[in-house]
């Protein structure tokens, strides 16, 4: 979901589809607007942003200058017109947009109708501008203070009352929301894409931080009434940097970027014989007294987790566990003062993996945060954070998101075989010659392109696909067949290959296609037997394997060659081929690459 919300001299309702546009990555089902023009005025529209913007187009006139506006990702009650935000109270005196789940919305709905006031939709919010209107004595802030004193859950909201046509309130708790200041008026977003076309300036908001806007400035309380002052944050990176550069989907744009992503991300980390870890708060003494280590994230986060759990183990010797998020945060994990929590989260924002992150530091757990977006709550609230360098990832489908996660891995991995002297210097020092090739290798693996369009074009028309491999290739299929699966919407599994023979291998049929990745050495031999027994199968076989490793030859239908860099880095480049796959089968199914059905950028929401 996203949230727009702007007050000033321009005409509102193109700055809020403008905004709301910038938003559409994040994922949605529809849209709406509210403006004030004599009154309050909403339109909302199931589907895409374009179909509100012809409703829009039929009005007349709506010269208006100030407004909220709302893309939403269906939770309580079907995508529809009525479920569209922004929703109003029954006086029509209020109108709220809001992101997240209020929890206690049933509660207060029941409290409310016993007071005669009637509902007209499914949502949690419509509760909150019955209750905004219930509680109101003429100044929003009070009353904002008092509605977020009442309710329960993860929200942003932002607000418009018609008795104030000068001024909007928003606050935020547990989702993503900030404002943004400027000479022309002022403004309240989900994130600051949506904005960077307006301003550079920015207040991050902190929960329970109720944001007062006019058009001439912007002022905090906390729920008290106080005034807060905090710094304004100017955004550095460039707008184009958001858009897609040539390139017919962000999907790609965002593959052909990795290796520059990768090398802002590593290369300020490390010497050929150093790896910099200065700006981190953790000790030596805590790294080398590490019980364990756990690390939680969600989706392809999750998988690069995987990766690290692999090669942390290999070279630091420290335990490892790998949680998923949504998982971990319920099942009463058992955490030691010494241990380390690592979350990992392109947006820093996911719902499930900042509650896991909230959840080990309510058990003392120090908490060291890879995340892309800068500023975001998981960055903020973790002890210590490094980040991804990749700039704005747009498409949904993460890939430049991954691969620098994955480059971080290696990095801690590698930092903390150093303090703990699970590493000889020498094998070090190799290590990060490797590492330092990073970059250059992912580029020439890129070349792979029209090969991967070839075969997808080949196996556009697949049913299901299986992908097979062991140890880091298993984490490397885990991530390919998600990425295949989200975009494409092929059904495909991820199998460790030794698993096979344990009960998937009877699904395979004459034409099914399986894919093999093979690219570390040790394991390379048995990947090779695995392939034969879904070949003696009928399937069809797509091999991943390491350049000089011929033996797949005579088993595949195909082999893809990726070049030598020993197994703990294989993971940076058995993936990028089938990204490259599942881009092209996508396109060639003729399915919405950046924005595949049902799913979400950012997941806010439980
Ligand atoms: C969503 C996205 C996935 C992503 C996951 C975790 O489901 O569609 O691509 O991996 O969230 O997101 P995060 O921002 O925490 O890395």
């Amino acid at each position: 979901c996203g949230i727009v919300g702007y007050i000033g001299n321009a005409e509102a309702v193109p700055v809020l589809l403008n905004g709301l546009a910038k938003l559409e990555y994040r994922g949605y089902d529809s849209a709406g607007i509210s403006v004030y023009h004599d009154g309050i005025y909403t339109i909302k529209a199931k589907g895409r942003l374009a179909n509100l913007a012809e409703k829009i187009d039929k009005e007349d006139t709506l010269s208006s200058h100030m407004g909220i506006g709302h893309t939403r990702w269906a939770t309580h009650g079907a995508p529809s017109d009525r479920n569209s935000h922004p929703h109003n109270s029954q006086s029509g005196k209020i109108s709220v947009v809001h992101n997240g789940i209020i929890e206690n919305y049933m509660e207060i709905k029941a409290f409310l109708q016993e007071k005669g006031y009637v509902f007209v939709s499914e949502t949690d919010t419509e509760v909150v501008a019955q209750l905004f209107d219930y509680y109101y004595e003429g100044n929003p802030v009070e009353t904002l203070s008092k509605v977020v004193r009442k309710v329960r859950g993860a929200y942003a909201l932002a607000i418009m009352c018609i008795d104030h046509p000068d001024s909007l309130v928003a606050v935020r708790k547990d989702c993503p929301l900030l404002a943004g200041l400027s000479s022309d008026g002022n403004y309240v977003a989900s994130d600051i894409p949506a904005l960077l076309e307006y301003t550079r300036d920015y207040y991050l908001l902190d929960d329970n931080e109720i944001v007062f806007l006019t058009k001439e400035g912007v002022t905090l309380y906390d729920l008290d009434g106080n005034e807060i002052h905090k710094d304004v944050f100017r955004v550095t990176w460039d707008i184009d940097a958001a858009e897609k550069g040539g390139y017919d989907y962000f999907m790609m744009k965002e593959i052909m970027e990795q290796p520059e992503a990768l090398r802002k991300t590593v290369f300020p980390r490390m010497t050929e014989t150093r790896i910099s870890f200065e700006d981190i708060s953790l000790t030596e003494e805590e790294i080398k007294n590490f019980n364990r280590i756990h690390i939680v994230a969600c989706g392809s986060a999750w998988h690069a987790g995987v990766v690290g759990r692999y090669v942390m183990e290999e070279v630091s010797r420290i335990p490892v566990e790998v949680d998923i998020a949504s998982e971990f945060r319920y099942r009463n994990p058992i955490l030691n003062q010494n241990d380390l929590c690592i979350i990992i989260s392109q947006s820093g924002e996911t719902a499930d993996t900042l509650a896991a992150l909230r959840e080990a530091k309510k058990q003392g757990v120090k908490v060291l945060s890879i995340v892309n977006v800068v500023g975001s709550s998981i960055a903020r609230e973790s002890d210590d954070v490094l980040y991804t360098w990749a700039g704005p990832e747009i498409a949904v489908a993460t890939t430049k998101g991954y691969t620098t996660q994955l480059s971080l891995l290696y990095l801690v991995s590698l930092y903390f075989a150093k303090v703990r002297g699970t590493v000889e210097e020498e094998h070090l020092n190799e290590y990060l010659q490797e590492l330092r090739l990073l970059p250059q290798k992912t580029e020439e693996v890129l070349k792979l392109d029209t090969k991967m369009a070839e075969l997808a074009k080949k196996y556009a028309q697949s049913e299901d696909v299986f992908i097979i491999g062991r140890g880091l290739d298993y984490a490397a299929a885990m991530e390919s067949s998600l990425k295949l699966k989200e975009i494409s919407y092929i059904h495909s599994e991820a199998y460790a290959a030794g698993e096979l023979k344990h009960g998937t291998i009877s699904l395979i049929e004459e034409g099914t296609l399986v894919i093999a990745i093979a690219t570390q050495e040790r394991l390379f031999e048995k990947l090779v037997s695995n392939a034969k027994e879904v070949k003696a199968r009928g399937a069809k076989v797509i091999a991943i394997a390491v350049e000089g490793n011929l033996a797949m030859e005579e088993v595949a239908d195909e082999v893809i060659y990726l070049p030598k860099s020993g197994d703990i880095f294989t993971s940076s480049y058995n993936v990028l081929p089938m990204q490259l796959f599942a881009y092209y089968t996508a396109v060639e199914r003729g399915c919405d690459v950046d924005k595949p059905r049902n799913l979400a950028k950012s997941v806010t929401v439980e």
